[in-house]
């Protein structure tokens, strides 16, 4: 008989989002009376801006027409894209980037779990704690780590703590790491790092030759101006960095898929045989193998997102979720609650009341309130106690749900 990959055997539960939904249809199957308001996955609610519909549709005629029809494109995405991503979210902030290290994907998850290919099994791993689950996950699956402990952290990973102590930004570690995920602003708890925060993580990863993993797919959420964007901003960062952004939360995307990675060319790492090998040259083959690309229809909609129209709209879709995290911010404070986040960010964290487990204030937010949001706890053993609320979704459920809550917590 035919044998599994037995890491997938250490995965304890469901993965968390499909698992909250699961609960969640659960509850609505009991109670069809129920209008329930879903503030748990971070998935936009909001149509997507007209430049980039136009864009698609304008696509879709052409491939209609022989003449301008088009078959498979770069698996690294179109010269076209990929020099406006290069001109506008890196070189117009001082980042050396150029087009030719940035590959089109249909996803920062997908990215950030396919980069283990090109790394070797032996690498010292660091997460935070809490932390975007596939991170985790991913290295769990690879066959990076050890079983699952009580506390649900796998052994063989480097768990960095953030709380509220170190405003959410983990220690620079006291021990050698290979590879570090970093996630800014921070999903889930909404922190964001100061220039000096990544400065110290790129002189640590240059002093041990280590990667970071930088998760910048919130980016656009920024509004404080001394908040950098992109790791890139820290020169050597070219030296120790991957990026991974995506269209998905500033420009609507999650449901049309695209994203982006930047793989500079000047990134070393090991072969066995000790030699420094060009990482981008391994994700290059990698994509080239394995991927075929964005869509032609999907690339002109994403190429739209910086055309002026584009930027006008995405600017105020960004607005408009950064209002809802400002009524929820302010709401639960009103309520006594403690919240962090939701200011570069579009997520709220939220201390639990009364100090009830995370997936204790699940059920009770979800039966009394009927409002759906995210177990601390899923992220991470250190997010036990906490709650993430996503600010996606329209304004009136954000106001229904935050009234909901209101009146149960004022009371
Ligand atoms: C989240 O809710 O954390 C995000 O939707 C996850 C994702 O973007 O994959």
């Amino acid at each position: 008989m035919a044998t599994i990959n037995d890491n997938y055997l250490k995965l304890k539960a469901g993965y968390l989002f499909p698992e909250i939904a699961r609960r969640v249809n659960g509850f609505a199957e009991t109670n069809p009376d129920a209008k329930i308001i879903r503030l748990g996955i971070g998935d936009v609610t909001e149509p997507l801006p007209a430049a980039c519909r136009t864009a698609m549709i304008n696509a879709v005629e052409e491939m209609g027409d022989r003449a301008t029809f088009k078959g498979y494109g770069p698996e690294q995405g179109y010269a076209w894209l990929r020099e406006k991503i290069a001109a506008h979210d890196f070189q117009s902030r001082g980042c050396d980037i150029d087009a030719s290290e940035i590959f089109v994907s249909d996803g920062s998850k997908c990215d950030t779990g396919n980069i283990l290919d090109i790394f070797g099994n032996d690498n010292t791993i660091a997460v935070t704690d809490p932390v975007y689950p596939v991170y985790v996950d991913t290295n769990v699956m690879a066959g990076h780590t050890g079983a699952a402990t009580n506390r649900g952290e796998f052994e063989g990973l480097v768990y960095l703590p953030i709380t509220a102590e170190n405003q959410f930004t983990a220690e620079i570690p006291t021990q050698k790491v290979d590879l570090i995920y970093l996630c800014f602003p921070n999903n889930p708890t909404g922190a964001t790092a100061t220039r000096e925060h990544l400065q110290a993580w790129v002189d640590y990863a240059k002093a041990h030759g280590s990667i970071i993993f930088f998760d910048a797919a919130y980016e656009g959420f920024i509004a404080d101006p001394e908040i950098p964007h992109s790791i890139y901003e820290i020169k050597e960062a070219k030296d120790c960095a991957i990026e991974f952004r995506s269209f998905s939360k500033n420009a609507g995307f999650t449901g049309i898929r695209c994203a982006l990675t930047v793989v500079p060319k000047t990134l070393l790492a090991k072969a066995a045989d000790g030699s420094n090998i060009e990482l981008w040259k391994l994700w290059n083959r990698r994509q080239s193998t394995k991927f075929n690309g964005v869509s032609y229809i999907v690339q002109r909609g994403a190429e739209a997102v910086y055309s002026e129209e584009g930027q006008t709209q995405t600017r105020s879709l960004i607005h408009f979720y950064m209002e809802n995290a400002k009524i929820i911010r302010e709401q639960l404070t009103g309520a006594g609650l403690q919240v962090y986040g939701g200011v570069n960010a579009p997520y709220v964290w939220v201390q639990t009341p009364n100090s009830l487990s995370s997936w204790d204030f699940f059920d009770k937010l979800l039966h009394t309130c009927n409002v759906v949001g995210t177990p601390g706890s899923g992220f991470g053993a250190a997010g036990e106690g906490y709650f993430r609320l996503s600010a996606f979704n329209s304004r009136e459920n954000v106001e229904t749900a935050m009234k909901r809550i209101t009146e149960k917590f004022k009371a």
